[in-house]
């Protein structure tokens, strides 16, 4: 089963960190407590109501776009709601106790949301645009496509709180997400693989990892590439705007 329920690019999906910390026996226990209890499946809800919230508010972004600029800047989104055994384990790596509360104050990637653009500046166009829009409050940003992590990831992170109405009241939600081109995600799928392969040996690892980062590089360079001949594209059509107007007058 996979976390991102991708609608449109399937063979794309990435599952979440999972590290082995407790007994499987132990961990099977957690999770069936976590998923009989009322109020873990009442939070589920919630975050699952919060994604719903981020999707539609980036859907609509998108449609707005393409009918102002004839394209669609979001090629995809997925989302995903992480599972009972990555948020127990996240917990007790924490050293936090297994409460909805202390999910609830603690972690803020409980709820996902992945959009995928095709250009960079469609990235921070995005997320500037859902940043502006006063009801979602920005509790923090990761810049990965300024600043690469070392193993060459690149992506934009947001973390947000998003104001959810249920029957009880206005409850603000937490939600992760994750924005970057095509590319990006492609690479981050693979380089997932990687991160979580039990059975390699040290020295494929190292030589794998190396062969990732030198692709993350010639990716961030394509990217680079694309987004220019986005630019001298609409530079052209521009261009063919304003002299039809000319020769209208
Ligand atoms: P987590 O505890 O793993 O959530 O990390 P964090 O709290 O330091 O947040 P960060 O923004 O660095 O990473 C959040 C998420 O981004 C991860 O759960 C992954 O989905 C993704 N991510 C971060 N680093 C990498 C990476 O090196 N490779 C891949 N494939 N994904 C990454
Ligand atoms: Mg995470």
């Amino acid at each position: 089963m996979t976390e991102y329920d991708n609608i449109m690019l399937p063979s794309l999906r990435e599952k979440e960190h999972e590290i082995a910390t407790l007994p499987d026996d132990l961990m099977d226990q957690l999770k069936m407590v976590m998923q009989s209890s009322q109020q873990f499946q009442e939070m589920m809800m919630m975050y699952k109501c919060a994604i719903r919230e981020v999707r539609t508010k980036a859907e609509v972004l998108n449609d707005e776009m393409s009918v102002r600029y004839h394209r669609n800047p979001i090629s995809s989104i997925t989302s995903r709601v992480k599972k009972p055994e990555s948020i127990t384990q996240k917990l007790l790596k924490k050293g936090l106790p297994f409460t909805v509360e202390a999910i609830m104050t603690n972690l803020s990637d409980v709820a996902g949301v992945r959009i995928i653009c095709e250009f960079i500046d469609d990235i921070y166009t995005i997320a500037a645009m859902l940043a502006m829009q006063d009801d979602l409050k920005l509790i923090q940003i990761k810049d990965y496509i300024k600043y690469p992590k070392d193993n060459g990831y690149r992506s934009y992170h947001m973390i947000v709180e998003i104001p959810v109405f249920f029957s009880k009241g206005k409850t603000p939600m937490r939600v992760e997400i994750q924005i970057r081109t095509i590319a990006m995600d492609f690479w981050a799928s693979l380089d997932h693989e990687l991160k979580y392969k039990k059975d390699i040996n040290p020295e494929d690892e190292e030589m794998i990892a190396a062969e990732l980062l030198s692709c993350a590089e010639r990716i961030a360079e394509t990217d680079m590439i694309m987004q220019q001949i986005r630019m001298k594209l609409d530079a052209v059509e521009q261009h063919k705007k304003s002299t039809e107007i000319i020769i209208d007058e």
